[in-house]
């Protein structure tokens, strides 16, 4: 039993730290990781007397929970088993692909399942473990789908929130799974249940209608019998960044001065295009290749000399989809230079690598377009990213209507990125766009991202959480 209990109580897969080196005594040293959901959390975390339950990220690492930036973290040890069969298998092999519809074809095996389930009752338990009598318990994302009801089970005082990441995908698709009541029900645990676009939201509902035979009443959904039953919520939370952080780091003189140093190192081309992923094939980055490709030699961008700047993140490279996806990718960048590039000139500048958030912001701030075309999303960050680095004015986003950072940024140039011709022409028209036209589109972006930060995004899900639960909007989505 931990000496101290925690009212708030995150739970993820990864703890918000990267392991930097090891102490003279051998203990492992950690740095806050630079992400999103720490940014928004930290100030609940350091205000609400708060842990934070995650893996460390390496194997048969855990020992003792430790404070860093005033965050009390507790790590989850995993075996290089458990992360082969519950992260690589069952979350990364199964649910990613499953919940971005079947982009990849998902692998069912009962083994990684077992796992999963084993591994969830582990988070389960070491949350149950740090939380005080009616503590805030937040549950994040795909991996742990089954934790809010094994907490529920270990203690029921606690409020439970659950907030899904990634998408969630038609009942048609979602089916597919094996233990699909499983899922719904242990994501049912939840007393509010959030997702990132409202056809996430929808989509949930109807499983819970036909996986779980539960009734459900507008956003709402009706569990148990008797003296068990309870009414679950589920609704839309778009999730965002730091936008006045980003907006800040990319107003810094070093970082202005970067972009325009990227520009004359690219050998100072007319346009510069950008893509900024994690190396995952949800992302759409052999379409946008092609894309870029057919452009390149159909002759449609006129005499302008173009770049395309590709950011490709190493990803889960020990699972099969990503580590041939890189093949693809790094086979289809070299015949494009060997076909397109002179001595001293190639149009696809890959690098697969990831960079600090500074390199980043003058990355952005240097684009004239930036091609956020992923076959699917949750949100996708990196369109936020860009908005908010552009204090001025300036640039055009290109923005895929599959990524839930569509249902808000209404001022990008929407492609479907399956349509080679629709986003070969929306990227001549992004790049074509009188400067009046950009600004306009830019200024109201950046008002969005600036009013939408992660840290209204963090207060309004908490909010609804506390106040059992009534926000946003009473739609009715149907009876079974
Ligand atoms: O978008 C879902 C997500 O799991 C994020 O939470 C995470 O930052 C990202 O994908 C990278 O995933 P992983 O933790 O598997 O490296």
């Amino acid at each position: 039993m931990p000496s101290q209990l925690y009212d708030f109580v995150v739970v993820a897969n990864r703890l918000p730290v990267d392991k930097v080196g090891t102490t003279d005594d051998g203990e492992p040293l950690y740095e806050t990781s630079p992400g999103g959901l720490v940014t928004a959390l930290a100030p609940v975390m350091r205000s609400q007397h708060g842990a934070w339950v995650g893996w460390a990220g390496a194997p048969d690492e855990a020992g003792d929970a430790f404070d860093s930036d005033g965050m009390h973290l507790v790590p989850v040890e995993l075996s290089a088993q458990e992360i082969e069969d519950y992260y690589e298998g069952m979350a990364n092999g199964t649910l990613w692909p499953l919940f971005h519809d079947v982009i990849a074809a998902p692998e069912y095996h009962r083994h990684w399942w077992d796992a999963y389930a084993k591994v969830n009752r582990r988070f389960a338990e070491a949350a149950a473990a740090q939380a005080a009598e009616g503590a805030t318990v937040w549950v994040q994302d795909y991996q742990l789908l089954l934790v809010p009801m094994m907490l529920r089970e270990q203690r029921p005082d606690l409020r439970i929130g659950f907030f899904n990441h990634i998408p969630f995908p038609g009942y048609e698709i979602f089916s597919q799974l094996p233990w699909r009541k499983r899922v719904v029900e242990g994501v049912l645990g939840a007393d509010l249940v959030g997702f990132q676009r409202r056809s996430d939201a929808t989509n949930f509902l109807r499983a819970c209608r036909r996986a779980a035979g539960a009734t459900t009443r507008g956003s709402h959904v009706h569990v148990g019998h008797g003296e068990g039953r309870r009414t679950v919520h589920a609704a839309p939370f778009p999730i965002s960044i730091d936008a006045r952080g980003f907006e800040a780091l990319a107003s810094d003189p070093a970082v202005i001065e970067r972009a325009a140093q990227v520009r004359t190192e690219l050998g100072d081309p007319d346009a510069i295009l950008l893509g900024v992923d994690r190396l995952d094939y949800t992302k759409g980055i052999r379409h946008r290749l092609s894309t870029f490709k057919e452009l390149l030699e159909d002759g449609a961008l006129g005499d302008k000399r173009v770049v395309l700047v590709q950011v490709a993140s190493p990803s889960r490279e020990r699972v099969k989809a990503y580590a041939d996806l890189r093949d693809e990718v790094e086979l289809i960048v070299g015949r494009l230079n060997g076909d397109h590039g002179t001595v001293g000139w190639q149009p696809v500048h890959y690098l697969h690598q990831s960079f600090p958030r500074d390199e980043m912001a003058a990355l952005y701030l240097a684009a004239d377009a930036m091609l956020v075309t992923a076959l699917r999303d949750g949100m996708n960050l990196v369109a936020k990213e860009y908005v908010a680095a552009r204090h001025d004015d300036d640039g055009v986003l290109v923005l895929s209507e599959f990524a839930g950072a569509a249902d808000e940024l209404h001022q990008a140039v929407l492609v479907n990125p399956h349509d080679i011709d629709g986003t070969k022409g929306a990227i001549v028209e992004a790049l074509g766009m009188p400067k009046a036209e950009r600004r306009r589109r830019m200024r109201a972006l950046r008002r969005r991202v600036r009013e939408h930060d992660v840290e209204r995004w963090a207060r309004d899900f908490l909010g609804a959480l506390q106040d059992g639960a009534h926000a946003h909007d009473e739609e009715p989505a149907g009876q079974a």
